[in-house]
């Protein structure tokens, strides 16, 4: 297998880990770390280097990732789960290998060096491949799909919402008159169709003209926000207490969510005029951090992909208020593929029956 290792440096490693760290010592039981974007297993290697006790569960949507992953974590083989789903079948993930509860969880979202890099995924404008943008190539429409088939007015909605694109209509237009004489089949095309469509003074400003245009049908190929959404009131309801959840996002949607998700669980759900806590109304998370956190100038030398990051993390405080929904607990993944079991999740004993913006 190709080696991407060193073309990937984990983003706020050493900020993940130490805001990871008290959860993942638990006394007397050994911890549950969820990676749910395991990418290319940096963070989790790193985790499980740190925590010699800690169990990975690595979700990831990209059989390419999850392979480079197994190869990586081979030296932890006895402690990890490497399971290929999306992160909002977590529940269903933890039930199947019968865990009710998290002491860690990592979200770095996006895309991976790997799948960027890739020379036939599309998600770059600077390499022509077939415009496919799926982060799990065996499901689901691709760019392509989209680009042929969505109403103009579809297109410039999702250009201008996940894009920031300015001149949404403007290339939407350019997309809708281009395929009414020729398919667009290929990220080259459709980076000269955007880079056209913009006015030239604009096209010297802000990056590359594409770069909007690529980010907003990445977003909606793969469904990220919605995704998104599901997945992280799932995750911070499955984390026991005293369990931390540490996310990077790069883009202002997805860091809009993450606020919300937790700013919904660090105030007290009670009516406001009440002088005291209703049982079960009582904040159930506390924050790690103030506000989003950035890189800094360090990092921003070393790792490129750093530059638009913001780190948010929390605690758990208190488990009686939001228990895992039992429908959700219950679905099962879609299609699961454990890849690799481990030996015994905690020594000595067996897995079942314990209860227990990137700028490509
Ligand atoms: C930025 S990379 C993670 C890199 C990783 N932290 C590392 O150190 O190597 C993001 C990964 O998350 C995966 N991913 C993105 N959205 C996902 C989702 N909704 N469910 C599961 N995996 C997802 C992508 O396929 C990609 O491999």
């Amino acid at each position: 297998m190709g080696e991407p290792r060193g073309a990937h440096l984990p983003v706020l490693l050493r900020r993940c880990l130490e805001l990871l760290a008290p959860a993942l010592e638990p006394a007397g039981r050994s911890a549950v770390h969820v990676d749910a974007t395991l990418g290319l297993g940096g963070h989790a290697e790193a985790v499980l280097a740190a925590h010699p006790n800690a169990v990975l569960v690595g979700l990831d949507r990209d059989p390419e990732a999850l392979r480079h992953a197994e190869h990586r974590l081979a030296p932890y083989a006895d402690r990890t789960h490497l399971v290929h789903a999306v992160y909002d079948q977590l529940p269903a993930v933890l039930e199947e290998l019968g865990l009710d509860r998290v002491d860690g969880a990592l979200f770095d979202l996006g895309v991976s060096s790997l799948q960027i890099d890739a020379a036939d995924r599309g998600f770059s404008y600077a390499r022509d491949a077939p415009l496919d943008m799926r982060m799990d190539q065996t499901r689901g429409p691709t760019a392509e799909d989209i680009v042929n088939t969505y109403e103009a007015a579809e297109l410039t909605r999702i250009l201008r919402r996940y894009g920031e694109e300015r001149f949404a209509s403007r290339i939407a237009a350019a997309i809708v008159r281009a395929r009414s004489r020729a398919r667009i089949t290929s990220s080259a095309r459709l980076a000269e169709l955007v880079e056209n469509a913009i006015p030239a003074a604009a096209r010297r400003t802000g990056g590359h003209p594409a770069k909007r245009t690529f980010q907003a049908l990445r977003i909606e190929v793969n469904g990220e926000l919605s995704t998104l959404e599901d997945a992280l009131p799932a995750a911070l309801d499955a984390l026991a207490v005293g369990g931390r959840v540490v996310v990077l996002s790069y883009h202002s949607l997805e860091d809009r969510i993450v606020k919300q998700a937790i700013a919904a669980r660090v105030r007290s759900s009670a009516p406001v005029d009440l002088p005291v806590e209703l049982p079960g109304t009582g904040p159930t998370m506390r924050l790690l951090t103030r506000g989003a956190e950035q890189a800094d100038p360090a990092e921003l030398a070393a790792n490129p992909r750093s530059a638009s990051v913001r780190l948010r993390a929390a605690e758990r405080i208190d488990h009686t208020s939001r228990p895992i929904p039992a429908a959700a607990a219950r679905e099962r993944p879609r299609r699961i593929r454990a890849i690799r079991q481990p030996r015994a999740l905690v020594r000595g004993e067996t897995t079942r029956g314990k209860g227990h913006d990137n700028d490509p």
